[in-house]
């Protein structure tokens, strides 16, 4: 399957699918890279290992969300794009670009969802005590941060953490599920039937 991954900054999730495609036998190509800041740091990551890149800025559209969207599909569209996997891409989506690729759109984020969706989730995290936290990859739905859960890795809280030392835990675990779930999306193992999800050959 030839995969967009969709950024807006340093790209540690698109840098672990970038290295994860490149084992043979993986069933996902990471075919184009996209952001809508010309100056995220993976952008030239990726560009360095030879995949496409390009940038939609966002600004460029001034404020018409459905204008920046339409320009974005068509260049999923015209890089014959199957599935798009959003890596720290810090736009929300509107239902156009979210129906145009219903399950077949996925996204990480640092929290165990449906807990602590949004920003700042490691803070939040922390004030509120909790003993577990960690990572979800899901399809994306029209509701940000909502949408089938395809997987999930979870790590302590420890005593001292801070949002920083907690989140560097968290983004272990990123790196290592987000891989991983896309695998399961691009096998068809991972199927969408209702809210959730069913998966088949999954050893997480
Ligand atoms: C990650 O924590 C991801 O879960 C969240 O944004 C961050 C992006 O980091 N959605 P990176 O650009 O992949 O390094």
């Amino acid at each position: 399957k030839k995969v967009a991954v969709l950024i807006s900054g340093r790209g540690s999730n698109m840098m672990s699918l970038i290295s994860a495609a490149m084992s043979p036998s993986y069933p996902a190509e990471i075919g184009l890279v996209v952001s809508n800041k010309p100056d995220a740091a993976g952008l030239t990551k990726a560009a360095d290992l030879g995949i496409k890149t390009a940038v939609v800025d966002h600004r460029d559209y001034k404020g018409d969300r459905e204008a920046f969207e339409h320009a974005l599909n068509g260049l999923l569209k015209d890089n014959a794009i199957e599935l798009v996997a959003l890596a720290g891409f810090m736009r929300l989506l509107t239902p156009f670009l979210v129906n145009e690729w219903r399950d077949r759109m996925i996204n990480i984020h640092p929290a165990l969802l449906p807990s602590f969706k949004g920003l700042n989730t490691h803070e939040r995290a922390l004030d509120e005590g909790v003993k577990l936290h960690g990572a979800t990859v899901h399809f994306v739905s029209a509701e940000m941060d909502d949408g089938p859960i395809i997987m999930q890795g979870a790590v302590p809280v420890l005593e001292g953490d801070t949002p920083e030392t907690l989140g560097a835990r968290v983004l272990g675990v990123e790196h290592q599920i987000y891989p991983k779930a896309l695998e399961l999306v691009a096998n068809g193992k991972a199927k969408v039937k209702g809210q959730k999800v069913s998966t088949t050959g999954s050893d997480a």
